[in-house]
């Protein structure tokens, strides 16, 4: 076994050699002609002349080995539904779902939008746009109607597949109406709607658009549908994420390139072997979702956990439970989850057996000391921090304990994984930082690893100028991402550059709520700001001046309009961007040149210093939030 850094320093050094090795953890069909073309950075192309299929690599390729193990676990702590698909039913599973989505006209390179909740059906649904070659793009299942609309509109889905409802915490949440809706904010229509009718919420069907999944799954149940071998370039998913500017990006990733990465991640990072059980804590609307409760696990021939509620119903023991019950041996959840469940009872973590567990693994956002402390106590296993974005696809940092079993510093998410060229730089010169505890935005020099993003779907040029910037001698990829490293190369993140925040792992970008509270009627200017919050991380903060100030001097008139705005947040976007609070203010802090001071606004929500107000406009606009602050 070699040292992780000798294993690092060949993914970089002698990097086609490396991939070459990565390449044969899963099945081709014709072998790759080269493994990285970078002849046009800074897109690069990965195992270019390989044909594979992700659907085979997950599904097909175990049914000779392991036909009757199980290959997706579906729990619902919300219906009480519970069941496990060996991977022969999953096979059949989802050849029903493509022949269905065949027979309304998919083809490869059409787009299939899954709109659902965590059922099994859109894990077929994913599986089976895979299978034929059709891209599939996964919104979440929180976001709401315009959210919604403005995928539809930019990824020009043939057929959207959804379902009645979604249920949280026992309390049904209706998709049909906010999809409808979507459609009919779109200019661009589906030919055809799929549902699946979970008998939660009733539905109102329009007649020549919408199908009936089981219906039309079952109609095919005799088809069976092979996989189309695709180019390894070719796409296989869209996914949107959030960014500076209001209108989301479509993530465009790979076929092969993905593939490979994520059977080398489960292998070397993730530590699964086939036969065992994946628990990721997701949902299939994140990135997270998609590499380690879809593919991931599927690829590395392991059963994978779909769950769909609560961490702590019907109590804080639930997951543990699952992880007893199916003898998790790799789970997968965000520092949130973890801190909702420190306010409850420790003896949950120690009401069961998780002998099975070898590593809790947490990404999505900053996992802090003390809940790192409090979970590696309560469980007694290593505790993984990886972090990653839903560009990379997978992890960016984190430890690879199947290459050199390393311990945890708290607080970093670790080393560079192999294949990732990371530096630090200077927020403005650009210059490399390499002095241990210098703060700089972490980088990644190309060409980008296989599984990494190719482009931005429909726009390479907004990929280019969104993402790569150019530093002295070179152009770089910007994480947007702050970051220290320490002497060991350990890294640690300090938030981000850009105005994306963070709520509880689900990454949102504050301009796309700007937008959405200014659609008020009374809402004459609005920021909004990622406030430190310790049980979610960050919460959204608005502040708002309101066109009409005259009511505003009135308790009950200025929670009213709050509440009016949150609740336009909540039907624009869904509940997950809804702010904490809105304050009422009757001037924004600006510079003299009309931008928008954000970083002092949020600086001073969190009672911090305000930094450099030089080029501010007029003082008292700062003063008033400070005031609106004061305990
Ligand atoms: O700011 C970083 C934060 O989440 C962002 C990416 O979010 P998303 O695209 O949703 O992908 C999540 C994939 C796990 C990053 O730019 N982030 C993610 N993981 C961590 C993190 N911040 C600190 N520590 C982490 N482990």
């Amino acid at each position: 076994m070699s040292t992780y850094a000798e294993f690092y320093r060949r993914s970089i050094d002698d990097r086609d050699a490396f991939w070459a090795e990565q390449a044969r953890l899963i099945d081709w069909k014709q072998a790759p002609r080269t493994i990285c073309d970078d002849s046009k950075p800074p897109f690069t192309r990965w195992f270019a002349g390989g044909t594979t299929n992700l659907c085979h690599n997950a599904v097909d390729r175990h049914l000779a080995t392991r036909p009757d193990q199980p290959a997706l676990i579906y729990v619902s702590s919300e219906t009480g539904a519970e069941r496990t698909y060996s991977f022969r039913q999953l096979h059949a599973e989802v050849q029903r779902a493509a022949a269905a989505l065949r027979s309304l006209g998919v083809q490869k390179g059409d787009r299939v939008l899954i709109y659902m909740p965590m059922i099994a059906e859109a894990a077929f649904a994913m599986l089976a746009c895979a299978r034929i070659g059709a891209i599939h793009s996964v919104v979440f299942g929180g976001f709401a109607s315009v959210s919604l609309a403005s995928r539809i509109e930019d990824a020009t889905p043939k057929v959207i597949v959804s379902a009645d409802a979604g249920s949280r915490g026992g309390k049904v949440v209706a998709y049909k109406p906010l999809l409808d809706e979507a459609i009919r904010l779109s200019s661009h229509k589906p030919q055809s709607v799929l549902m699946v009718d979970r008998g939660l919420a009733p539905m109102e069907s329009v007649a020549g658009r919408d199908h009936d999944w089981a219906a039309l799954t079952e109609k095919h149940s005799s088809v069976s549908v092979d996989c189309e071998w695709l180019d390894s370039t070719d796409i296989s998913y869209i996914l949107y994420t959030s960014g500076t500017t209001g209108k989301p990006k479509g993530v465009q990733r790979d076929v092969g390139g993905y593939a490979v990465a994520l059977a080398a991640s489960m292998k070397h990072i993730f530590l699964g072997e086939p036969g065992e059980t994946y628990f990721s804590t997701s949902d299939i609307g994140w990135v997270v979702g998609h590499s380690y409760i879809v593919y991931g696990p599927l690829l590395a021939g392991m059963a994978t956990i779909m769950y769909e509620g609560l961490p702590i119903r019907p109590d804080a023991g639930v997951w543990w439970s699952l992880v007893e019950k199916y003898k998790v041996t790799s789970m997968f959840s965000a520092p949130t989850a973890v801190r909702v469940l420190k306010k409850q009872d420790p003896a949950f973590l120690k009401k069961y057996d998780l002998s099975s567990l070898k590593a809790l693994f947490l990404a999505g956002e900053p996992l802090d000391e003390p809940t790192a402390q409090w979970i590696s106590d309560g469980l007694g296993r290593p505790i993984i921090d990886n972090y990653w974005q839903t560009e990379s696809g997978w992890p960016i940092l984190a430890l690879a304990n199947g290459v050199e079993m390393k311990t945890s510093k708290f607080g970093s998410p670790g080393l560079p994984m192999y294949g990732y060229d990371i530096k630090l730089v200077h927020e403005s010169t650009g210059k490399e930082l390499t002095a241990p505890g210098e703060k700089g935005v972490v980088v990644i020099e190309g060409p980008t690893p296989p599984g990494f993003m190719q482009t931005v779907w429909g726009d390479d040029q907004r990929y280019v100028d969104t993402y790569w910037h150019t530093v002295p001698g070179r152009t770089v990829y910007s994480t947007f991402d702050w970051g220290i490293k320490d002497k060991d190369g350990y890294f640690f993140i300090l938030g981000r550059t850009d105005d994306v925040i963070n709520v509880a792992g689900h990454r949102l970008g504050t301009r796309e709520i700007e937008e959405s509270i200014s659609s008020h009627p009374n809402v004459a200017e609005v920021a909004v700001v990622g406030v430190a919050d310790s049980l979610k991380g960050q919460v959204a903060m608005a502040f708002v001046v309101p066109r009409d100030t005259a009511g505003l001097t009135d308790t009950a008139a200025r929670l009213k309009l709050e509440g009016d705005i949150m609740k336009v947040v909540d039907e624009q976007l869904g509940a997950v961007a809804r702010p904490s609070r809105v304050h009422f203010v009757n001037l924004l802090p600006k510079t003299r040149s009309g931008k928008l001071l954000r970083r002092a606004i949020q600086a001073v929500a969190e009672g911090r210093d305000a930094g450099d107000l030089t080029t501010i406009e007029d003082p008292t606009a700062l003063q008033q939030i400070r005031d609106l602050m004061a305990p």
